[in-house]
């Protein structure tokens, strides 16, 4: 199988990535501590206590609390850039970045200031490690439809300046069909759309997604391998499927990695990629990633597949895709 260093090498797409995902605990205390933000833990040993999660939640409870700790357009583009830095020494050539900016907006910060923060953090990034990236807004599916559009109405006018839309947070009783008109306006202001679905989700979540959001990548998809057609469409229509694996495991979504139904997958054509979800909370960045699915067996072809799909089904332009490739 591979060696690390041949995984950081592979070339790859990062296609599923929660920006606030990646804020550490000991860059989150020294946040609260610049901007003023109280946090009920007294030291970082405390905090890390915090990161044995029992299911998607109790993560999600955690996430949203440090999120509170973002307050400047500066501190949007440091994390971005120690995010793109991580990503680079991982061998990611090309990033499609998930935020959240309902909870952003909620926590009373300005939509315009957030993205001019992230998008300086990914112009130095193109500049300083070459790695190209671009912006997928999610939809935070358990907060009220109406606030979806409400960001939706703050994004519209820089529309031009995101690449697509997502859905994200707590899955189980906010199926994708809510979000129906949510998801058509934003296909019509020319984004790319792909959702979360079947993470805790059943397989009717995921077909959903496909047809009636129409998305063009599902976001963990772990639970369609319960619906032969389901899998058959992604495989027929190249719809991509971003597997975390370290992200699976913490949040008991499988007690097992290797219970992930990967190599299915892979069998029956779906274009399946490996990436890292929200890496300073699962224990891992992408190539750990790659390297938790080489440490139980899986093969150097496997993994280069992995790669190879995340470039397939990334949403960059032809000619780039093919200078990747
Ligand atoms: N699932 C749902 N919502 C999320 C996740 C995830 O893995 N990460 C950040 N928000
Ligand atoms: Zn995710």
């Amino acid at each position: 199988t591979l060696s690390r260093q041949a995984i950081c090498q592979l070339p790859k797409a990062e296609l599923h990535l929660h920006i606030e995902g990646t804020l550490e605990p000991q860059l989150a205390l020294a946040l609260a501590e610049r901007n003023h933000i109280a946090l009920p833990y007294a030291s970082l040993e405390e905090l890390r206590k915090q990161y044995a999660f029992t299911n998607l939640q109790s993560f999600l409870d955690l996430y949203y609390q440090l999120m509170g700790t973002l307050k400047t357009s500066e501190d949007f583009r440091d994390l971005m850039i120690a995010y793109l830095e991580h990503a680079h020494d991982d061998g990611v050539r090309h990033a499609e970045i998930f935020f959240d900016p309902q909870v952003h907006v909620h926590n009373g910060l300005d939509y315009n200031m957030v993205l001019d923060g992230l998008l300086a953090g990914m112009q130095y990034g193109r500049e300083n490690f070459g790695i190209t990236s671009s912006l997928i807004l999610c939809i935070v599916r358990d907060m009220p439809v109406e606030d979806a559009h409400r960001i939706l109405d703050l994004a519209a006018p820089r529309a031009d300046e995101l690449c697509g839309i997502g859905l994200d947070s707590a899955e189980v009783g906010y199926p994708p069909e809510l979000f129906d008109e949510v998801f058509a306006r934003a296909r019509a202001m020319g984004l790319h759309v792909v959702a979360h679905a079947g993470e805790e989700g059943p397989s009717s979540y995921v077909e959903q997604a496909l047809n009636i959001l129409h998305v063009e990548r599902i976001d963990h998809g772990v639970r369609a391998i319960d619906d032969a057609q389901v899998v058959q469409q992604c495989a027929r229509d190249r719809i991509g499927m971003t597997s975390c694996p370290l992200s699976n495991r913490r949040l008991q979504v499988v007690d097992d990695i290797s219970k992930l139904p990967l190599r299915a997958l892979l069998e029956a054509g779906v274009p399946v990629s490996v990436h890292s979800d929200d890496p300073a909370y699962f224990g891992g960045y992408i190539a750990d990633n790659y390297q938790a699915l080489a440490n139980i067996g899986f093969s150097a072809a496997e993994l280069a597949q992995f790669a190879q799909h995340s470039i397939e089904t990334s949403f960059i332009d032809e000619h780039e895709r093919q200078t990747l490739l």
